[in-house]
Order: C-alpha cells, then sequence, then structure tokens
C-alpha cells in the first residue's frame, strides 16, 4: 500500500518568526512517521522552509507555477527556479487561483506540464462550486477539469498528484462526508484508470476543511490517499493530529 500525503497549504499566511515556530514544531513531531508530508509555502519563504525542514522528510512545495518555462513575464515563478529551492510539490489550478485569477482548465493543464518537465510533482486541484453540486455536475465538473491535465501530459499522468477539493468546504468548515468525497475520488480514480496503467500509484487527496477531528475517517476511505489542508497546516498541533491520523 502507498504512504499518505499528507500536504499543508499555507496559502497567503506566515512570517519569518512563525513560519520557524511551525517548522519546527513540525520537525520535531513527524521524526520517524510512516507517510509523506509536505508544506506549500509562500514564495519568498520557500528557502526558509527548505532550511529548516532539511532532512526531516517534511517536503517543501509551492502554491503555484508558471507556465512559461522563462522570459518577460513580470511576477511569475518558473519551475525551474522552484526546482532551484528543492521544491518537490507545486499546487495548480487551485479554486482560488481559478476564481480570482481567471485560470482556466487548459492553463492548469500547462502548468502541470510545466512542473513535471523540471522534475516537480505537480497537485492538481479540481473540485466543484456549491451551485454546481446543487445542479447534479458534481462529477461533471471534475472530470473536464482533470482531463484537461490528462490530455495535456499523456503518459505522464501517473507522475501528478490529484487533490478532490469541494470548492464549498474549502474555509468554510464545511466537510465532505467520507462517503461523499469517497463517491468522487471513486470517479477520479476511474478516469485515470482509463488513462494509465498505474492509476492506483497516483495519490488522490482530499481537501476542504480537513482537521484533527475528521481526518481519520476521511483517510480510511479506500481512495483518499491523503490530503492538502489549508487553516488547519497552521497550526502545529493540528497538523501533527492530521498526520498522525494518516499514519
Ligand atoms: P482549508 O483549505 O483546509 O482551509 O479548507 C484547503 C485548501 O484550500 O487547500
Amino acid at each position: 500500500m502507498k504512504k499518505k500525503l499528507i500536504a499543508g497549504n499555507w496559502k497567503m499566511n506566515g512570517s519569518l518568526t512563525s513560519n520557524e515556530a511551525l517548522l519546527q514544531a513540525l520537525v520535531a513531531g513527524v521524526a520517524d512517521k510512516e507517510c509523506l508530508v509536505a508544506v506549500c509555502v509562500p514564495a519568498p519563504y520557500l528557502a526558509q522552509a527548505q532550511g529548516l525542514a532539511s532532512g526531516s522528510g517534511i517536503d517543501v512545495g509551492s502554491q503555484d507555477v508558471s507556465q512559461h518555462e522563462s522570459g518577460a513575464y513580470t511576477g511569475e515563478l518558473s519551475a525551474t527556479m522552484l526546482k532551484d529551492f528543492g521544491v518537490r510539490y507545486a499546487i495548480v489550478g487551485h479554486s482560488e487561483r481559478r476564481q480570482y485569477h481567471a485560470e482556466s482548465d487548459a492553463l492548469v493543464a500547462l502548468k502541470a506540464q510545466r512542473a513535471l518537465a523540471s522534475g516537480i510533482t505537480p497537485i492538481v486541484c479540481v473540485g466543484e462550486t456549491l451551485a454546481e453540486r446543487e445542479a447534479g455536475q458534481t462529477e461533471d465538473v471534475v472530470k473536464r477539469q482533470l482531463a484537461a491535465v490528462i490530455h495535456a501530459n499523456g503518459h505522464c499522468i501517473s507522475e501528478i498528484v490529484v487533490a478532490y477539493e469541494p470548492v464549498w468546504a474549502i474555509g468554510t468548515g464545511k466537510t465532505a462526508s467520507p462517503e461523499e468525497a469517497q463517491q468522487v475520488h471513486a470517479v477520479l480514480r476511474g478516469q485515470l484508470k482509463a488513462a494509465t496503467q498505474h492509476a492506483d500509484r497516483v495519490h488522490i487527496l482530499y481537501g476542504g476543511s480537513m482537521n484533527a477531528a475528521n481526518a481519520k475517517q476521511l483517510l480510511s476511505q479506500d481512495d483518499i490517499d491523503g490530503g492538502l489542508v489549508g487553516g488547519a497546516s497552521l497550526k502545529a498541533p493540528e497538523f501533527l493530529s492530521i498526520i498522525a491520523a494518516a499514519c
């Protein structure tokens, strides 16, 4: 069985001082844990996180990556730059990027492709809004979002991580029930199976108000291979409890 992956998404939070305390607590708390752990930090803190997490088994990730290789793209971060800082994962297509930065399925697919080309594992986020769920469109939406990435990445698709994050559950305290989440994860697994014979290797994470109280049940579902954790990843005891539930 593959190890579960618990990835923290700090979003636009942190400071040199608070990051240091958080990372030191995480490093102390993950020692000899049997699962994969990562923190996706704001870009200015990549070097700090890499330094503090070095040798601890905690991987460092970014929260985005440019679809371009290099050049006149002010404000963008290239995959090769991220690689320079030891970045292992890059979140792509987070719903906050899709919503506030108008990122399309096609753009997300290009970003995933760019990350893979530099040896960075893209964490591809998919998920429906509340209106889409209520209209019975959940499966169509997540399949459309993942299909774009499969189409652009061909046989490399077994190298990605997928995160199912229902938009209505992100930062709201509302979580998909383990059964609701599993149902969507099974759909995504099926879609990956149609694209690669290595679909079982792919981590499919759940994200959306995962916390110490609900993690164990979510993570016990067949196709839930870990979590992408926002708010609860900013508090060491809470994040470590989720990690403990996964290991
Ligand atoms: P949340 O965020 O855990 O705060 O709901 C998850 C995410 O957006 O990745």
